[in-house]
Formats: C-alpha cells, sequence, structure tokens
C-alpha cells in the first residue's frame, strides 16, 4: 500500500467507499443466481479434487460469503471470509456459517498469522493495484502450506493477472478451464496452482 501515491490511496478509498454502498443497495446479491453457480461449482469442485481433506480456506475478497455457503460445514476446518468493504461482511456474518471467521481486510496489506490449505481469488485479483498485485500474489502464496493450493477465477479474459500468476515460478498449474453459461458473453477462466 505504501507503494501507492496519494492519489492512488484516495481511489482506493473511493473505491472502497463504492462497494459498500453496492452492498448495501443489494447490487451484488445476483452472485447468488443460477447463472453464477457455475463458476462456484467449479471452484467447490477444485477444493474437493486438489486440496487436503478438511481443509482450512482463505477466500480473499469474498464479498458475501457466497462461496462459503456452498460448501457443506463438514466439507472444511475453518473458512475465512476476508474483504475490505464491511457491508460486505456484514451480510456474511447474518448467514451464521458454522467454523467460519469474517473480517474485514484490505488485500493490499492483510497479511493473515495463519497459513492455510486454500486460498481464493474469486472474481477480486483484477481489482488488486497493477503495482501491488506481484506483492499480493507473492505474499499469499507464501501463507500457502506445503500441501496447499491457490484458486484463482477471474471474469472474460481479465488484464495483466494470468500473465503474472503464468510467470510465478513460486507455484505450478494444476488444472486450467473455462467456465461457460447460456450466455455467450458470460464466462470466467479458473486455474488451480499448488506451491513448489
Ligand atoms: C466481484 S466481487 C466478488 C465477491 C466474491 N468473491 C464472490 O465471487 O462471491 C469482488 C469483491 O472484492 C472485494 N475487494 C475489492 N478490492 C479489495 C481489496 N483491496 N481488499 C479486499 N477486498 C477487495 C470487493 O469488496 C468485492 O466484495
Amino acid at each position: 500500500m505504501h507503494k501507492l501515491s496519494f492519489i492512488d490511496r484516495f481511489h482506493h478509498w473511493r473505491r472502497k467507499m463504492r462497494w459498500n454502498k453496492q452492498y448495501k443497495k443489494g447490487k451484488w446479491s445476483y452472485l447468488n443466481d443460477e447463472r453464477e453457480s457455475s463458476r462456484y461449482h467449479k471452484i467447490v469442485d477444485y477444493i474437493k479434487t486438489y486440496a487436503t481433506t478438511n481443509p482450512s480456506i482463505l477466500d480473499l475478497g469474498a464479498g458475501e460469503a457466497v462461496l462459503n455457503q456452498r460448501l457443506n460445514k463438514n466439507e472444511y476446518k475453518t473458512f475465512f471470509n476476508v474483504d475490505f468493504s464491511s457491508a460486505s461482511i456484514d451480510i456474511a456474518k447474518t448467514k451464521k456459517l458454522e467454523n467460519s471467521v469474517n473480517l474485514v481486510a484490505d488485500i493490499h496489506t492483510y497479511t493473515p498469522d495463519e497459513t492455510f490449505d486454500v486460498i481464493v481469488f474469486n472474481e477480486a485479483f483484477y481489482y488488486v493495484h497493477n503495482d501491488l498485485k506481484q506483492d499480493v500474489l507473492d505474499r499469499f502464496i507464501g501463507k500457502l502450506n506445503s500441501e496447499g493450493i491457490l484458486i484463482v477465477s477471474i471474469y472474460k479474459e481479465g488484464t495483466d493477472c494470468w500473465e503474472l500468476i503464468d510467470a510465478s515460478s513460486k507455484i505450478q498449474q494444476l488444472n486450467f478451464e473455462k467456465v461457460a453459461t447460456d450466455r455467450e458473453s458470460t464466462y470466467w477462466k479458473v486455474g488451480v496452482y499448488k506451491k513448489v
């Protein structure tokens, strides 16, 4: 964060305020819709296929904890929902999901004390400021357990995201798929990586 100029930090703060406003208005409740479900389904599928059993999971930019909801409580040990929007975390808290921690924190600066079996950037990595993407990626790879996996979902092609992830020598791709919907223009790419 210290790498950002005053004006960039100001814009970042304004974006956070915008997210809060939008969550309060219910603008993001559509993420619970059927069309979106294939994306969450793919992430859950990757967790079940590639993660250790009963994993600890960190979801960065977790919003209203929709991914957490898609897992049964016996499918994870702990689930950390982290988002810089307090309004989204307030909604997450109302769900009272078991073994879940809901935390207001900024990906730009958040450094958890714990390490995790699964770390997820579900439609969140492209919001990280370009000057901080490498730092954020490296910081969270460093928070993976030795058998840990990183899962990234990005709407359409994204910009300056996959290039950075693919170039990292600290992770190795296990799978990468395009998740399509009934609408041609709506698709995501979802990758899963292990620590090397
Ligand atoms: C498109 S939403 C996705 C929400 C959730 N991952 C999902 O798919 O259901 C992007 C989320 O990233 C969060 N976000 C954006 N920048 C962030 C940052 N720097 N730190 C923490 N959260 C951030 C927003 O508040 C928002 O909840």
